[in-house]
């Protein structure tokens, strides 16, 4: 399937051309591109006195919400931090229950985000997914490509150190086949060699549950982003959350090193 690189075992999309930030851009429009850390699953079962494993069922009914409402408000670009590669590390049981969940989502709700038209794209690595989950991922993005009202990148597997090292080691190959120069190794190019190639950066990242890091998500492509933290837990998540993450961020001033229409006078 082509939008995926494959030979690298990677999930990531490699067309359309990498954005940029708008230098000296002032009160911000709208986020063209929201990034989301869906934290909390887990301690919003033990609030309610429920297995981790129902916070997580949750957690997917508030992914529906997410996505509907940002077609509703016409964000052109949601990523979800479904399942990190440091995730890896929880009991085996959660683990499954996640990876259940995930084939249940697709096989569920994927007819449907297709009427809804939604692109789907996936990043992260390919390694260590079951197959046949691999498969329904490869289904997703297939059935959707040419959907047009909103591009839904599922950060699946993902971490952003390993992205990097990935597109450092892709460049290199460049490199010592001959076809690429050192010299030509650049901010445009190492971000082309990243997962997210084609997709603009993220304008606004939201991190529910109270926790205040980023944990090894979009590490590249967050520079410039305006970061959002929320008390709530993720199954709490939908249209009005959204809409208070997104009025916190029309406040902010993005300077990208720059200075300020009243400092610059
Ligand atoms: C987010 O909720 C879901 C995933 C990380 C997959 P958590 O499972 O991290 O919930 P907490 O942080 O333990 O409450
Ligand atoms: C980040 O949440 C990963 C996802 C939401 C998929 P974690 O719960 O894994 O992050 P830490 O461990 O609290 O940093
Ligand atoms: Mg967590």
């Amino acid at each position: 399937m082509k939008h995926f690189a494959r030979s690298n075992g990677s999930l990531s999309p490699v067309t359309e051309i990498q954005s940029k930030a708008v230098p000296h851009e002032r009160k911000p429009a709208q986020p063209r591109h929201i990034a989301i850390i869906m934290d909390g699953n887990g301690r919003w079962a033990s609030k309610h006195g429920l297995p981790r494993a129902i916070g997580h069922q949750r957690g997917v009914e508030a992914v529906r919400r997410t996505v509907r409402a940002a077609i509703e408000l016409s964000v052109p670009y949601l990523t979800l931090y479904s399942f990190s590669s440091e995730n890896w590390s929880r009991p085996a049981a959660e683990i499954d229950d996640l990876m259940g969940l995930m084939k249940r989502f697709i096989k569920r709700d994927l007819a449907e985000l297709h009427h809804a038209g939604v692109k789907i794209l996936v990043i992260g690595e390919r390694t260590k997914v079951d197959p046949e989950l691999m498969a329904l991922i490869d289904e997703a993005v297939e059935l959707t490509r040419n959907n047009t009202a909103i591009t839904l990148v599922v950060a699946f597997n993902y971490g952003a150190r390993a992205e990097i090292a990935k597109a450092a080691r892709a460049l290199a190959v460049e490199v010592a086949a001959g076809r690429l120069s050192p010299d030509d190794i650049n901010v445009d190019r190492l971000g082309a060699a990243l997962d997210t190639a084609g997709i603009p950066d993220p304008d606004l990242l939201i991190r529910t549950s109270g926790e205040m890091r980023i944990s090894n998500f979009l590490l590249w492509q967050c520079a410039y982003t305006e970061f959002v933290f929320l008390d709530a837990f993720w199954p709490e998540f939908g249209r009005e959350l959204l809409e208070v993450a997104i009025a916190r961020y029309c406040e902010r001033d993005r300077r990208y090193g720059g200075l300020t229409r009243q400092s610059a006078v």
